[in-house]
């Protein structure tokens, strides 16, 4: 993957966007699109992982068949609205190992703080897809991407289900060999670091809270 920004226009996934943006759209279905679209995104952020082949038998003859190379792949989510998109990632890619990055943002300064940290081992050997719905301000996933590589992760890709042109530039600064893979590079963000147009507080959304 080569490109610093993917925009999955995939006409499934803009439509399902689409109708997770309409603030009446309920708990239940909020949480559902959000599972669908994961697995689209997913499709893209993995589209060119390593191959090798094993020998198979068919019910016809062997062959030498694709499988995926190396180590399990690392999902690791942002909490708590990365988990959001881990569900469906999961379906998708099963055997993937899974860690969890803690950090709340203070709301006076934006900065994040860190209250939990626990990943896979070997992350140097793995691909590592960092998982968060919304890159806003993109403070706390520098910091996260930060974190992971100080626990070994050098190959890392950061998804995600909206991004804004600030939290874009603040990844390219800090970690310009981390692709971000997203569905829409919305226009702003407010002074509160929520995105424009953007969806509101994912993580209410998705979880019910307020
Ligand atoms: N986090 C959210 O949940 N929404 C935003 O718009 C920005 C950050």
């Amino acid at each position: 993957m080569q490109q610093h920004l993917t925009i999955v226009k995939h006409p499934l996934v803009q439509h399902k966007l689409t109708l997770m943006r309409e603030k009446d759209a309920s708990t239940a279905v909020f949480r559902q699109l959000l599972r669908e679209i994961s697995q689209l995104l997913a499709y893209e952020v993995t589209h060119e992982l390593p191959m090798t082949t094993r020998e198979i038998d068919t019910p016809m003859q062997k062959m030498h068949a694709p499988v995926l190379a190396g180590r399990k792949l690392a999902l690791i989510s942002i909490l708590r609205a990365g988990n959001g998109l881990l569900d469906g990632m999961l379906e998708l890619i099963p055997s993937a190992r899974v860690g969890f990055v803690g950090l709340y943002r203070d709301e006076a300064t934006l900065q994040p703080v860190q209250y939990y940290f626990k990943v896979p081992d070997q992350l140097d050997k793995r691909l590592v897809i960092v998982v968060d719905p919304m890159l806003a301000t993109g403070n706390s996933s520098a910091a996260a991407v930060d974190l992971l590589k100080q626990a070994g992760a050098t190959d890392i890709r950061f998804l995600c289900l909206l991004a804004a042109p600030e939290g874009v530039a603040r990844m390219k600064e800090a970690h310009p060999d981390v692709p971000i893979v997203t569905a829409s590079l919305d226009e702003a963000l407010d002074e509160k670091g929520y995105i424009l147009p953007g969806l509101g507080d994912a993580g209410d959304r998705m979880f019910g809270t307020k």
